[in-house]
């Protein structure tokens, strides 16, 4: 059977820019969605604008404009943004939608059905001052787990994922009044029933999930698995489809990851196909979910759980790509640091290509790692315009130059298909695996590969003996090295890998060892890269 994937990006909050930090944790997903429909699989890949939820609200508020024209003006920018980086992704959309609310609905009366939904009468936190409920992002109070002072329901400083009501010493974020607390009511999710399910899902999954999505969500677990409210006392958010709930909201956790089903299924639907049939657990579904590291219990327990609630069968993540952070020289990106690289900043005066490969080149995988737009430059120039756009000007502006472009047939080398075919696996593997920092430093290896198969054969000097034979068996071995690396390096630089592919008759490109006919005729051959000035 056709092996699929399913691959979930994070779905970035519509109450500020994008910045290098998002592009970090987002690029994996679509280098990954590039590579699997590459290889011929079935490939979903969906994400969207996060568009309820307080951050909105109080920007809002602050503007003096209504939510909904803030989530639209910075959805408009991230589609933007995804599509100047050339994002692939199939579906892009925002959880304000129709179908979206819709979907989320409907699953939230399922899993009622199934009986994970519970009313509770609580005491909750009151602002006397403000006259209303305070929500998690309204209050501030001391960390359960570290004591120090945050907001919340995930402490800023430990990770820690919690319900509010275990901040002690409170205080209202909006006017600074200690709140008082009164009696209210809500529809509680009984993520406790799943502490077991779960554990067991993260015993069997975690080989394929990285590191510090293990050891946050086992930390998660040790604490115990509370049951946490489904519904919130806000006016912005999808309408809570239960009597006597009209002016709640679902919890905006709950409802983004849903996002991922809703758009699934959009995205099913319009292919015709099924998507309970495409989620189903059978062994053929890669399961990715791609974010930053402050995402991961939501991603590997909160979902999850409400996918065994719905109790269709859908498979679970399989794959977790969670990232660390960008800083920028060391410091931690901040607003009030005025030090924020922004995505649109890239977008615009960088080529794709340029922004795409420094960025998976130094990903931070394994741990936090500094963005500097010189770096990046010196790296494109270094990899790109060099490197690879160099390889491929010399050989052919060479051939068109002393043979007008008529290449003569040749032999490639034994010995350098062996290598290539190998690193079609090596690196496929590492894609699939998440490794995506390795993978391309593997093609880095490739284009410093090409160049002293170059150096050393030496063409330009066997082209001056009467024999071209040993000149056109390097030049057929130069040929088959580029239409491969378009092939293999397509998922992280499209761009310039298209353009690649369109100078030789390789056809389309695909994951695959391709070879060249015997002998072509080439037709223009522009400057694949073009250096960027340092300065
Ligand atoms: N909006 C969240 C953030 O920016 C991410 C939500 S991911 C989702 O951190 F899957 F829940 F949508
Ligand atoms: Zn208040």
């Amino acid at each position: 059977m056709k092996k699929r994937y399913f691959i979930g990006g994070a779905w970035p909050y519509a109450n500020n820019s994008l910045h290098v930090g998002h592009l970090a944790a987002l690029l994996p997903g679509d280098v990954i969605a590039r590579y699997g429909r590459l290889k011929g699989y079935d490939v979903i890949y969906v994400s969207g604008t996060d568009s309820h939820g307080t951050p909105i609200t109080e920007r809002a508020k602050r503007e003096g404009v209504t939510p909904a024209s803030i989530a639209e003006r910075y959805h408009e920018e991230f589609v933007r943004d995804f599509n100047d980086l050339d994002f692939s992704y199939d579906k892009y959309t925002a959880t304000f939608t129709d179908y979206h609310k819709q979907g989320v609905q409907d699953i939230f009366r399922l899993i009622d059905k199934n009986g994970y939904l519970y009313e509770t009468t609580e005491e909750q936190d009151y602002c006397e001052k403000c006259g209303k409920f305070v929500s998690d992002r309204e209050i501030e109070g001391k960390c359960p787990v570290c004591g120090k002072i945050t907001r919340g329901d995930q402490c800023e400083f430990c990770m820690a994922s919690f319900d509010s009501s275990a901040l002690t010493d409170k205080r209202c974020r909006t006017c600074g009044t200690p709140t008082t607390t009164r009696t209210n009511k809500h529809l509680m999710f009984a993520l406790s029933k799943f502490q077991k399910p779960i554990e067991d899902f993260v015993e069997r999954m975690s080989p394929n999930w990285r590191l510090n999505a293990v050891n946050e969500t086992k930390k998660y677990l040790t604490q115990g698995l509370p049951d946490r409210a489904a519904t919130r006392d806000l006016d912005w958010g999808i309408e809570v489809p239960v009597p006597g709930y009209e002016s709640k909201r679902i919890y905006v956790w709950f409802e983004a990851v849903l996002g991922y089903m809703t758009t699934g299924k959009w995205v099913a639907e319009q292919r015709g196909i099924d998507f309970d049939e495409y989620m189903k657990d059978d062994g053929n579904l890669n399961n990715y979910y791609i974010h930053g590291k402050d995402n991961i219990p939501f991603h590997t327990v909160i979902f999850p759980a409400l996918l065994m609630a719905m109790n269709k069968g859908y498979c679970l993540p399989t794959h977790i790509v969670s990232s660390e952070y960008v800083n920028v020289n060391d410091d931690k990106m901040s607003k009030s640091k005025g030090n924020m690289i922004s995505v649109h900043e890239l977008a615009e005066n960088y080529p794709s290509d340029c922004v795409r490969f420094y960025t998976m080149l130094f990903n931070p995988e394994r741990r936090d790692v500094n963005f500097s737009i010189p770096d990046m430059i010196t790296t494109y120039n270094k990899f790109l315009a060099g490197g690879l756009g160099n390889f491929v000007n010399r050989n052919l502006s060479f051939i068109k130059k002393k043979f007008g472009g008529v290449i003569g047939s040749g032999k490639v080398d034994p010995a350098v298909k062996e290598y290539v075919e190998g690193l079609y696996d090596t690196i496929g593997n590492k894609i699939e695996a998440g490794e995506l920092r390795s993978a391309t430093e593997d093609m880095v290896s490739l284009i410093s590969y090409s160049n002293k198969y170059y150096d050393e054969q030496k063409p330009w000097v066997l082209a001056k003996e009467e024999d071209l034979s040993a000149f056109w068996n390097v030049t057929a071995t130069c040929l088959y090295l580029m239409a491969n690396m378009a092939n293999i390096f397509a998922p992280v630089i499209p761009e310039g890998c298209g353009k690649l592919a369109s100078m030789l008759p390789m056809g389309e490109l695909a994951y695959k060892p391709t070879t060249l006919p015997e002998s072509f005729t080439l037709g223009e051959v522009p400057i694949l890269y073009t250096r960027i000035d340092e300065k």
